[in-house]
């Protein structure tokens, strides 16, 4: 071997690339996940399931039962009497998860309760069962004090928590005088609950000590940065950590940072010279790892007669526990998403004894849109306009917020094209007018919008003698189809078959790819790829004395103008190694980068009990170059069904009184099941945004989620004539809004 090669390539502007000259024509192509059989016949090894049948010890985690305290006691010995049990692991440095992935200090408790269901201990012994029978057997005295449960009582004392993802305050001339002058004007407060990330895979880990060198089994979304959090949480350096992480069961954003499970199992593999496994439990993912915050948005618009907007106010108060400064950065969309010359966004965070909030799908706008979307919704018809005609004269030439650029914008395209298939013009033209039997229909639209992030990506790709082609970093696959769209993009690039290119993720080794999150995974690990494949084909021009910007690679031959080569030849036995690197450059920073689409919804409501079901969701979107027609598509119906649930059913309820979370298990936090469900409609639009990553496309992951469930609530409102500005939209909210109306006849 040659050794390997380095390439590196920012996202400038690139014109026709390999990929346009579609020599396979592959990549874009809905083909179906290579690793997918493996799953569905339980084959693919997921964290928990690693030294099957070895011997193993597990671990059960202990919970305060206290929703705010002072821990004064841990009593272990009961539990350390039971036949089995072999360790019990308390430390006052207990960690839990990290809200911030870039945190690698997992914040310790140091005796302090800050929430219900804080893990404390963890009880090791032979087996399960034993383990969570002693766990009951430990005695936690806790010191209670009072604790803050309600974000609502905590609103006035909100306060303002810096900048997180977005800055917490973002403002352009002058919303209040423009809002006050304004001609028409809607000033409309929102409130949407906690929600839970509920991945079908529960938090596992299992870590195995070889001297001081850990290995730690995992299922986390972020490989390179869950590494130096593991490190930090055990006091060690990061090069004794290895992170195996080929294949996660869902994360949502509840697997970013480190979980409880992972330090604890590593904790208690070091003191018992034994490899050990934890799994939470469904109720200790709910209570004991993240959610996503209850929020109270205040939307004001200010607008013209003729509905162009003057004035846009998005003022959001979110919660957290003390010391954690994460907020929901609900207005990210609403500072580039319509005009208005006068702006303003902020966020504050109040203090509160409840589970960490972070991030979880499409932090912010998800949750964000269900409140600016509802509030286009409810302007428009003070104006007198179709919502969509709304959205028209609102659509701005640049981004009104920092005036840069577009990339690329197709939103109006994504209206047009979803009205039209929808048949949007068939749409009841006032609430409560379209009556099937005892069911009252509606129709709703919304804009979708998600803000397009890329970051640093390493990929390594060999060419090997034989034809055949690896891939390899230590990106992640969390169910969304990393495996195959490298696969693919490989393929296309160097000309293979698809079986040709193998492909290796997961494992802390390999080099550092961008983690799954924030819908930046495919396109800047695809543009790492990217960059390698490029790097090969420079290798093989060179070695042919040719351009590479005029060589072509298929079916086996190295092409440039009337040469022809077969690459084994070229290659002459030794294969070629590349590792591509991908860094965001200029064209990010002087563009505004963000996906865009449009979500259209009918329900019917019944007109006795108030249940709304949907009948039909349509989510037309626009994200770039789509590298995989299917999973692309899949993303969105995961969106669309997060969507139904944000409407209708997603509700965490935490008791006022003592903090517990009420509903911590799937039977009943409600995400909607297959009833709930109808037949969904994704139409994904042809565009390419050569300012985005060197694949042309941006995130789509997190698009459809954004707005969707706004969709869905602006229908009940159109079959109902109710607007419940209070989510989740549960039927005795529209029961109790048509009884009010009554009152008022
Ligand atoms: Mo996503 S909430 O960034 O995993």
């Amino acid at each position: 071997m040659s050794g390997t090669t380095k390439v590196m390539q920012n996202n400038k502007r690139l014109g026709e690339t390999r990929l346009d000259r579609g020599s396979l024509a592959v990549l874009g192509k809905g083909v179906d996940r290579f690793e997918g059989p493996l799953k569905v016949s339980g084959r693919a090894t997921y964290a928990y399931e690693n030294l099957r049948g070895q011997d193993v010890a597990y671990g059960y985690i202990v919970t305060a039962g206290t929703g705010s305290g002072t821990i004064k006691r841990i009593d272990t010995l009961k539990a350390m009497s039971l036949a089995g049990v072999l360790h019990v692991v308390v430390d006052d440095t207990a960690p839990r998860a990290s809200a911030d992935p870039n945190d690698n200090k997992p914040a310790s408790i140091k005796g302090a309760v800050t929430h219900f269901g804080q893990p404390v201990c963890m009880v090791v012994a032979t087996s399960f069962e034993i383990a969570r029978e002693a766990a009951s057997l430990v005695e936690i005295e806790i010191e209670p004090s009072e604790g803050k449960y309600d974000l609502t009582e905590e609103k006035d004392e909100a306060y303002d928590p810096g900048d997180g993802t977005m800055p917490s305050t973002v403002e352009k001339g002058s919303f209040d005088k423009a809002f006050a002058s304004a001609e028409t004007q809607l000033d409309v407060t929102y409130t949407t609950p906690s929600q839970s990330h509920s991945a079908m895979e529960p938090h596992a880990a299992v870590a195995v000590w070889e001297g001081n060198d850990l290995t730690l089994y995992g299922c986390y979304q972020l490989v390179s940065t869950n590494v130096p959090q593991l490190a930090k949480a055990l006091g060690i350096s990061a090069s004794h950590v290895h992170l195996v992480n080929p294949f996660i069961g869902g994360g949502f954003g509840g697997k970013l940072g480190i979980g409880p499970e992972s330090v604890f199992a590593a904790m208690a593999a070091r003191e018992i010279g034994r490899p050990v496994k934890v799994a939470l439990t469904r109720q200790q993912v709910y209570q004991g790892t993240s959610r996503r915050s209850d929020t109270i948005q205040r939307v004001r618009i200010g607008a013209t007669k003729d509905g162009r907007i003057t004035a846009i106010a998005h003022d959001t108060i979110t919660g957290n526990t003390r010391g954690d400064d994460f907020f929901e950065p609900a207005g990210i969309s609403t500072q580039f998403l319509y005009a208005g010359d006068n702006r303003q966004i902020t966020h504050r965070k109040a203090d509160v004894n409840i589970l960490l909030s972070s991030s979880m799908r499409a932090p912010g706008e998800a949750v964000g849109m269900l409140a600016t979307e509802n509030a286009m919704d409810e302007m428009a018809e003070k104006l007198g306009l179709d919502p969509i005609e709304f959205r028209k004269r609102n659509e701005p030439e640049v981004d009104p917020q920092e005036g840069l650029p577009f990339s690329s914008r197709m939103l109006i395209e994504c209206m047009d094209e979803g009205a039209e298939r929808f048949g949007w013009e068939k749409r009841p033209k006032a609430p409560m007018s379209r009556r099937e039997g005892e069911w009252l229909i509606g129709y709703g639209m919304a804009a979708a919008s998600r803000k397009n992030l890329l970051q640093p990506s390493e990929a390594r790709v060999t060419l090997q003698a034989d034809g055949h082609a690896l891939v390899e970093t230590d990106m992640t696959d969390i169910g969304t189809g990393t495996y195959t769209i490298l696969q693919q993009i490989t393929a296309e690039m160097l000309g293979l078959p698809l079986g040709h290119v193998a492909v290796k993720l997961g494992d802390s080794k390999l080099p550092q790819g961008p983690g799954s999150g924030g819908s930046w995974g495919a396109n800047s690990s695809g543009s790492s790829v990217y960059a390698a494949c490029e790097g090969i084909a420079g290798v093989i021009a060179k070695k042919l004395g040719v351009e590479a910007g005029d060589l072509t690679l298929k079916d086996g031959m190295a092409t440039a103008g009337n040469k022809r080569t077969p690459i084994a030849e070229v290659l002459g036995g030794e294969p070629i190694e590349v590792t591509g690197t991908f860094k965001p450059g200029k064209a990010f920073q002087e563009t505004h980068q963000a996906s865009y689409g449009a979500h259209f919804c009918e329900v019917a409501v019944n007109a006795v009990t108030g249940e709304a079901r949907v009948r039909r969701l349509m989510t037309v979107a626009a994200a770039g170059r789509i590298l995989n027609e299917k999973t692309a598509t899949s993303q969105c119906y995961g969106g669309q069904i997060f969507g139904i649930g944000s409407a209708l059913t997603e509700e965490l309820i935490i008791d006022p009184r003592t903090g517990l979370m009420v509903n911590h298990d799937l039977a009943e936090y409600h995400v909607p099941v297959n009833a709930d469900v109808p037949q969904l409609e994704v139409v994904l639009l042809p565009e390419r945004d050569t300012a985005a990553g060197l694949l042309a496309g941006k995130g789509i992951g997190e698009l459809a989620i954004c707005g969707v469930g706004a969709a869905v609530t602006n229908a009940i409102y159109n079959a109902t004539g109710v607007r419940v500005r209070d989510y989740p939209m549960t039927l005795d909210k529209v029961l109790a809004g048509w009884a009010q109306t009554k009152r008022a006849a």
